[in-house]
């Protein structure tokens, strides 16, 4: 029985929520209405207003104050307002307004209040409401002096965002779910703000595609459910979608990638979305993520409580895919490449061995020391790949290492990269959108650390600097390219909720790429 047979009678075998997983449309979950009547006139259920630290600044709260009988005016004197930035005040059975019900959001200060903080205070807002199902809610655009070096035009792409990203969780299979879809959010203004709902709106809906992927168990998102997946969306926004199956990425002599994949029942997948949205002379931009759909260590095997949340180790492709697809949407003017590569990290009689010499597609051989250091096996022969098509300037994003948890904590990413310009850019966009991340060095000393006995490297650098030695593998396959990494094991997936963000997946990343994608416009 040849391999091929073996695996296409296993795809057969895809039970029927597979298949609806893999065949769903990114759904519209929100529906965004501009709305130009005045805000003390407005009826929804809702009305969002946000309030400044500075009292000077809240003219648009004048109409409200006297039309609701000086509520504001009387919460202000008892010291009530919530000015501080992501402060919420409800306030109910309000009377003489078109809502009877207000939610004060507080900016703080405008001098300072950034990208995050304006996110973080809306996304708060939002999750506080979206408990209950089918509510209107409106929400007031605030004059630019209130938002110091933020446009009302940001501030309303911020708000469509942020309200996709409070009205879903990750409680996709509860009966009686936490969150729940608005009815429809109105943004109220006398301006015209159309192009900057519609930004918002694909933005978030591309944080939620990566989320619910993320979200999603390995019972039903593995690497051919994703493949599927993506060759759904590539259809429809347009993107160009190759899918390697296990005989072609044999051809392609990606054996560091498949010899990951030996051990599952499901069939290893690359896959390659195009974006061409500028003339082909233009650079070209690969993005790649580690697609492990399920990491349970392998023969290296994972106590329970580290495998718990192994089906979040294709965050990083997850998070590829819904930047590409955003970007498709926005149309920008760019090249850009997306790379999946999707395997199971799995235990059984045709698992992967420790001491196994591995050959990586540039001929690299790869001792293995560790089946649960698999994520650089995979993105190796993925970046080659990469280049070999000729990527100009890479990212990848990758669940890559606890040591980076460590090194970081759980909200920020690790930066790791071979030029300087390139990471310059993307710490300047994570900067931009109010993204955490930072810089850890990869000076050639830490190549002694995962030198091989047997072959030229291994794959595990010891106890220490293990986030470090992890990006230094990563860079024998980039082949001298531009190129960034960024471990996001520990803003990928939060154990508990904040007040501006759900647990489980987060979309980390998503807004990076978007903006890298903006700005790389500017060539190197
Ligand atoms: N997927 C894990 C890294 C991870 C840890 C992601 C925690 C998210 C949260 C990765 O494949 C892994 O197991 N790394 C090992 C590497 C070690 C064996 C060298 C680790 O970090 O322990
Ligand atoms: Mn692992
Ligand atoms: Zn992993």
């Amino acid at each position: 029985m040849s391999r091929q047979l073996f695996w296409s009678s296993r795809d057969d075998q895809m039970d029927s929520s597979c298949l609806f997983f893999a065949n769903r449309k990114l759904k519209l979950l929100m529906n965004v209405k501009a709305s130009s009547a005045p805000a003390a006139n407005w009826m929804g259920h809702w009305l969002m207003v946000p309030i400044s630290e500075n009292p000077l600044l809240n003219s648009h709260l004048e109409a409200l104050d006297q039309e609701s009988g000086g509520l504001l005016t009387r919460l202000r004197e008892a010291g009530d307002l919530p000015t501080k930035a992501g402060s919420l005040l409800h306030v109910k059975g309000v009377t003489g307004l078109g809502a009877s019900r207000l939610l004060l959001v507080g900016l703080g200060a405008p001098e300072v209040l950034s990208t995050q903080s304006l996110d973080r205070a809306l996304t708060a807002a939002f999750r506080s409401l979206t408990d209950k199902p089918n509510l209107d809610v409106g929400v007031v655009v605030p004059p630019a002096a209130i938002l110091g070096s933020k446009t009302p035009l940001e501030f309303v792409s911020a708000a469509v965002t942020a309200a996709n990203l409070g009205s879903v969780g990750q409680d996709l299979y509860r009966t009686e779910r936490a969150r729940h879809p608005l009815a429809a959010l109105h943004v109220i203004s006398s301006e015209n703000m159309a192009s900057a709902i519609e930004r918002g709106a694909i933005l978030g809906e591309a944080m939620n595609l990566t989320r619910e992927l993320v979200n999603r168990p390995a019972q039903e998102v593995n690497p051919v459910t994703v493949a599927d997946r993506c060759s759904a969306l590539a259809v429809e926004y347009g993107l160009t979608c190759e899918i390697f199956d296990v005989p072609r990425l044999e051809a392609e002599r990606m054996h560091s990638m498949l010899a990951v994949a030996k051990g599952s029942a499901v069939p290893a997948r690359m896959v390659k979305l195009d974006y061409r949205g500028a003339k082909e002379s233009s650079s070209h931009v690969a993005l790649v993520g580690k697609g492990v759909t399920f990491d349970s260590g392998g023969l290296s095997l994972k106590p329970t409580d580290g495998m718990l949340t192994m089906k979040c180790d294709m965050a990083g492709a997850a998070t590829v895919l819904g930047a590409i697809v955003a970007i498709a949407r926005l149309k920008l003017p760019v090249n850009v490449t997306a790379y999946l590569g999707l395997v199971e990290n799995m235990v059984s009689g045709t698992s992967y061995k420790l001491g196994d010499i591995l050959t990586a597609r540039n001929g690299v051989t790869i001792e293995v020391l560790n089946t649960d250091a698999e994520g650089r096996l995979v993105l190796a022969d993925v970046l080659c790949y990469a280049v070999d098509q000729g990527a100009e300037k890479i990212v990848d994003l990758a669940t890559l290492t606890g040591a980076c948890v460590v090194a970081l904590g759980e909200e920020v990413a690790g930066v790791f990269s071979n030029h300087d310009e390139w990471s310059g850019q993307v710490i300047s966009a994570a900067k931009t959108v109010g993204e955490d991340m930072w810089p850890l060095p990869t000076w050639d000393l830490y190549d002694d650390l995962i030198k091989g006995d047997v072959g030229d490297i291994k794959n595990t650098g010891g106890r220490w600097g293990g986030a470090i030695t992890a990006a230094k593998f990563l860079q024998r396959f980039v082949g001298g390219k531009p190129w960034v990494h960024l471990d996001i094991a520990g803003p990928a997936f939060q154990s508990s909720a904040k007040a501006w963000r759900e647990a489980g997946a987060t979309g980390y990343g998503v807004r990076t790429l978007v903006q890298l994608a903006e700005s790389s416009v500017i060539d190197l």
